[in-house]
């Protein structure tokens, strides 16, 4: 079989109709074609067209990703993305949102809370971005379900999905009340697979697309706030499952492991009532000598979610600034008692 090359501009001869064309004929077995849907995610497995010229369902076995890829230098790096980014009305998600629509992507925010979420699609359209709003808790899987299809019809078929939204109320063991410990694996577990069942079935039928998801450090390790690391632990392991159950679908599932990160969530803001300089405090267990900002984890996920990690599936990316490969701090000490 051979692999064409697919013009992907209309100035390269982009055939821009809602369906998929052929391309070229008779030397290969099956027809490569290009359609709306995958402009901009061209080392997507390619796709076959049924008799009325349409984009098929059906996919063909993928060739070495790099023989597809030909974008331009000057082509933003999420061209042709339609994302879902939740709890994208603050912190982390508003800055993982905003980056995703600068770098080209369409951008659904689905949020909880109305008014963020409102204010994070008018600071993106006001940059000259594209956003909507829908609004979902994600702990309801029939609200979940709702808003995925509100933000397709709004804006087209998601091929990337970020499960941002998260919840902590920073407890210990032996304070443990069991609704809070019910409370933090239901957002944040059970909320990061009602998103992830939604959108597969979608994903599948369109050849494919990635998904990300924000684990966490105290996923891999314990630093306090065990439901809420327990919960994170389960994320990176149902990622694993999406990632080997899902990538002949053409799916790639990956999760971002950050640590401390400068936002003024409700833990942070109480943590920093008690401490003003704890996030400078903090930086000295950090290799990088810093806590990590919104933008380390929004450029770390941007990536994640593009065509450049082709190849990458399955991951848990620790973006911590080096945390978790070494404890400068206590191995200072080790050294000192030596
Ligand atoms: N801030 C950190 O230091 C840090 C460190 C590691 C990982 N993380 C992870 O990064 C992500 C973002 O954290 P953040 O600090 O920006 O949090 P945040 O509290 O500032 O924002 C979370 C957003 O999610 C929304 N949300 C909460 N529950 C929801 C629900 N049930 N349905 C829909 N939306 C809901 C909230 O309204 C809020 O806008 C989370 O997954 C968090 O676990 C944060």
């Amino acid at each position: 079989m051979r692999c064409h090359r697919i013009p992907r501009r209309p100035s390269d001869g982009l055939i821009a109709s809602p369906y998929a064309r052929v391309l070229r004929q008779g030397e290969c077995e099956f027809v490569i074609l290009s359609c709306q849907f995958c402009i901009g995610r061209l080392n997507r497995p390619p796709l076959v067209v049924d008799d009325e010229g349409r984009c098929g369902a059906k996919r063909l076995p993928s060739p070495p990703t790099h023989q597809m890829i030909d974008r331009s230098r000057d082509m933003p790096r999420h061209d042709g993305t339609i994302a879902i980014v939740t709890g994208a009305g603050h912190g982390i998600g508003r800055c993982i949102a905003s980056q995703l629509a600068a770098e080209g992507a369409a951008v659904a925010v689905l949020e909880v809370d109305e008014s963020r979420g409102r204010e994070t699609v008018s600071q993106i359209v006001e940059a000259d971005g594209r956003a909507v709003f829908v609004k979902a808790d994600i702990t309801d899987a029939a609200q979940v379900e709702a808003a995925i299809s509100a933000a397709e019809a709004a804006l087209g078929p998601a091929n990337l999905l970020v499960n941002n939204a998260a919840f902590t109320d920073a407890g210990d063991l032996k304070g443990m009340k069991l609704e809070s410990w019910h409370r933090e694996i239901d957002v944040n577990l059970n909320g990061t697979y009602h998103c992830i069942r939604a959108i597969i079935p979608r994903m599948q039928e369109r050849g494919g697309g990635a998904i990300v998801n924000i684990a966490s450090v105290n996923g891999v390790r314990y630093f306090g706030n065990p439901s809420y690391s327990a919960a994170k632990a389960g994320v990176i392991n149902l990622t694993m499952s999406v990632a080997s159950e899902f990538g002949r679908d053409g799916i790639r599932c990956n999760a971002v492991c950050p640590g401390s990160v400068r936002t003024d969530n409700i833990t942070w803001t109480i943590r920093q009532k008690k401490d003003p300089d704890i996030f400078q405090k903090l930086g000295r267990w950090y290799p990088l000598g810093r806590v990590a900002e919104p933008m380390d984890i929004a450029r770390a996920v941007s990536f994640l979610g593009s065509d450049e990690a082709a190849y990458i599936s399955g991951v848990a990316l620790p973006v911590d600034g080096g945390m978790l490969a070494g404890m400068n701090v206590m191995i200072d000490e080790f050294i000192l008692e030596a």
